[in-house]
């Protein structure tokens, strides 16, 4: 069967937002998040998606979830049809969104890094600190690092890169007390899932968390959750410490932009078949690895 992407989600009468990857709908006091195949590269939306990359995303999520439910609360109220309103139960949704409790979103991103990699890479060689936490000595590039550390960024607005900021920062914008939490709460949940993810043949890098306050007042874990797309996966496979690693997902769509010297701003190129391909069987494979199932919509 020929798959195609779902680029967008249309439901007459009901207003919505977009994300990069996410249509966002209003019903009441809930919040629907539905997961589009839209594909993201250095932040730029690309034209064509990734079939059924959508559902990955929300089926690794929902996972996580209920995997990490005794860390920290979350905002998943329900990923069952039956349970939206009659406009919104198609086929094309299934699979690829979640009813959620609406969050007063924390304007800080909770990054935590487990190894060295990236820009994190970049600095520790330039300055022996990442994100301007001292790391010891003498580490290769990709190599785990002693103890995770959180790394915290200010979110930007759209169609802006997120800047990182300070813990000292982090404290001045959502307040000492609840920076430590979310740090702390970021920590316990990356070292659970990069655990798990480990013994499942994934190596999670990093990982970028966001968390918001429900209507008690209680903190809860929103948005996706320890997917390819939050974080860095790298394959356990072939893992070595020492030299850059492939991405797990969307190595061939970065290679491909770098080969036609992609100059980074918008619009993206419309991406060739065998790209989006070879990208959906890397989506569908961190599906199975860290679940352990296979993949229901393939
Ligand atoms: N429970 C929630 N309540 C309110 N907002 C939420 C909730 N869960 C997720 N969001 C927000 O919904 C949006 C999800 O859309 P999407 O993932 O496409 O955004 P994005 O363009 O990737 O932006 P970002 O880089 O901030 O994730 C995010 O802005 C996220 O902060
Ligand atoms: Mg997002």
């Amino acid at each position: 069967m020929k798959k195609t992407a779902l680029l967008t989600t249309n439901v007459p009468g009901f207003p919505k937002r977009s994300g990069k990857v996410r249509d966002i709908y209003e019903l009441s006091s809930e919040l629907l998040l539905i997961a589009t195949d839209r594909i993201s590269a250095f932040d730029v939306v690309m034209p064509n998606g990734i079939p059924d990359k959508g559902r990955v995303l929300t089926q690794i999520s929902l996972f996580w979830f209920a995997k990490l439910a005794d860390v920290v609360a979350n905002h998943v109220l329900s990923a069952d049809l039956k349970e939206l309103p009659a406009p919104f139960r198609s086929d094309e949704f299934e699979g690829r969104f979640m009813l959620c409790k609406q969050a007063k979103v924390l304007p800080v991103e909770c990054v935590v890094r487990g190894y060295l990699a990236g820009s994190g890479w970049k600095e520790y060689q330039a300055t022996g600190t990442v994100c301007g936490v001292a790391v010891p000595a003498g580490l290769g590039e990709c190599e785990e690092l002693p103890e995770p550390i959180f790394t915290p960024a200010s979110k930007a607005e759209l169609g802006d890169h997120d800047e990182n900021i300070s813990f000292e920062r982090a404290a001045e914008i959502i307040g000492t007390e609840m920076a430590a939490r979310v740090r702390d709460v970021s920590l316990q949940l990356y070292s659970a899932g990069r655990d798990h993810a480990r013994g499942h043949g994934v190596i999670i890098a990093d990982t970028k968390f966001e968390f918001g306050i429900d209507d008690d007042g209680e903190l809860m874990l929103i948005d996706e959750v320890l997917t390819p797309d939050s974080s860095r996966f790298w394959p356990a496979e072939t893992y070595q410490a020492g030299r850059d690693q492939d991405s797990f997902d969307k190595q061939y769509v970065r290679n491909y932009l770098e080969e036609i010297k992609f100059n980074k701003q918008p619009p993206g190129p419309v991406l060739p078949k065998e790209i989006i391909q070879a990208t959906r069987q890397k989506y569908l494979q961190a599906y199975t690895l860290l679940t352990g199932e296979a993949f229901p919509w393939a």
